[in-house]
């Protein structure tokens, strides 16, 4: 905006005037553009995962009771072992569009990433010409993180430097700890050690000035992209307190650093043996409103040795509990769905459960790993969580830490 200034003998001075910067105004509006559009895309990814996510604990379910079905039978064992292994990165694939869309929290564990690196690594690359080198120091630092946002940020590097280099190459992976004073400047907080975890891809690089724009959701170069791998690691990473960056030097050769914060924490050693199918006593609850999810939980519960008695929603758990509270023959614990469609959900469930007997135990069970009642259940009073679909063990060990008062 402006009007000319003349003098007092009409003589042309020149303009006044302001004018508005709108660039920053027209990177808000993209901003609010993207932002609606997430939203929508996280609507759908929550009714989807749920869905999904039931399927295929079902599915898991029908194949660990195959497999107690024919023990010392190798080969099959091995199939449906494989056909789980399926289920899990299924189950990755629903978690990195919620984690995405619903930015939820991680719910963290002692990850010795030394351990679980090299699968990560592999598993994309399965069937393709790209060869995983691995270099991993003994003695790594362990971090608090949360294993499948974990390797969800992995998983969408590898495929990102397998999608760099169609015709195969060498993707190195390396890993280090990073005391305070080694740091890169490139890592804004600088108060704490870190794991780092750098890939370093053969392809041909990120030209400079795409840079700056790899991150932003919905940048893609690909034909099929999302462009939502690198937005949702990059958030991932963030909200566990690290940091993502690249490297692209002009001869070609991506290189993505991730920065986690280091625990000092030591790893347990694992147990690889497989475990022996304990006989449990005890008699539980489940409430889920899948009826297949009830029978499948009640099956392998069963097979595991405990007395299971199902119910759909929550008013029927607190009304199941309540009448065996009453007759003397009270439940040892209870697994609560936290979400049930049209009746009483987990939460609400619990707090009735507490009014009948307050030394209740309860589990809660979700599809929602990222669900903030899951990522802190012990805040809203729960004994512990179970994230669907189960793994067989989950479920092992969710039965064992509802019947341990019992032993005590
Ligand atoms: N290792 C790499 N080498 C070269 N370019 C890369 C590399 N990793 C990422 N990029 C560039 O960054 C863009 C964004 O990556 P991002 O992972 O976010 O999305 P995408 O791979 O295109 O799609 P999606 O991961 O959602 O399927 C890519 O389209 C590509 O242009
Ligand atoms: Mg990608």
């Amino acid at each position: 905006m402006g009007h000319p200034h003349f003098s007092p003998e009409n003589m042309f001075l020149g303009m006044i005037g302001s004018a508005v910067d709108i660039t920053e105004r027209q990177r808000m509006e993209a901003d609010m553009a993207k932002a609606s559009k997430l939203e929508s895309l996280g609507v759908l990814a929550g009714g989807f995962a749920h869905d999904f996510n039931n399927l295929l604990t079902a599915i898991l379910s029908n194949l660990y009771l195959a497999k107690l079905a024919i023990p010392g039978h190798d080969e099959p064992l091995k199939l449906l072992s494989d056909a789980e292994q399926a289920c899990f990165a299924s189950q990755q694939l629903t978690q990195q569009l919620l984690t995405f869309a619903r930015g939820g929290s991680p719910v963290k564990t002692l990850l010795d990433l030394g351990r679980a690196l090299e699968g990560w690594v592999q598993f994309p690359l399965r069937g393709s010409n790209v060869r995983p080198v691995c270099i991993i120091p003994e003695g790594l630092w362990c971090v608090e993180a949360d294993e499948g946002q974990m390797r969800q940020v992995i998983s969408n590097l590898v495929i990102n430097a397998q999608q760099a280099m169609p015709e195969g190459g060498r993707l190195t992976v390396v890993c280090e700890n990073l005391t305070m004073p080694n740091l890169d400047p490139a890592v804004p907080r600088r108060d704490t050690d870190y794991v780092r975890i750098a890939l370093t891809d053969e392809g041909p690089g990120i030209p400079e000035e795409h840079l700056p724009k790899i991150f932003d959701p919905f940048y893609t170069t690909k034909a099929k992209g999302s462009g939502l791998g690198l937005t949702t690691s990059y958030r991932v990473i963030q909200k566990h307190g690290g940091h993502l960056t690249v490297q692209s030097p002009p001869g070609g050769g991506a290189t993505f650093l991730v920065y986690l914060p280091a625990s000092r924490a030591l790893p347990v050693k694992a147990d690889t043996s497989t475990p022996p199918v304990a006989a449990g006593t005890g008699r539980l609850l489940v409430m889920d409103d899948e009826a297949s999810i009830r029978g499948l939980t009640q099956a392998v519960l069963a097979r595991l040795g405990y007395e299971v008695d199902c119910a759909e929603n929550g008013q029927t758990a607190v009304a199941a509990y309540r009448q065996a509270f009453r007759d003397g023959r009270p439940y040892d614990g209870v697994i609560l769905d936290l979400t049930v469609r049209g009746g009483m959900g987990g939460k609400e469930a619990l707090l009735e459960l507490r009014a009948i007997d307050p030394n209740a135990r309860v589990i809660v069970a979700s599809g929602y790993a990222n669900d903030p009642i899951i990522a802190d259940f012990a805040a809203y009073g729960f004994n512990g969580r179970i994230v669907k679909p189960f793994r067989l063990e989950d479920l092992r060990q969710a039965a064992l830490l509802l019947t341990a008062a019992q032993v005590q």
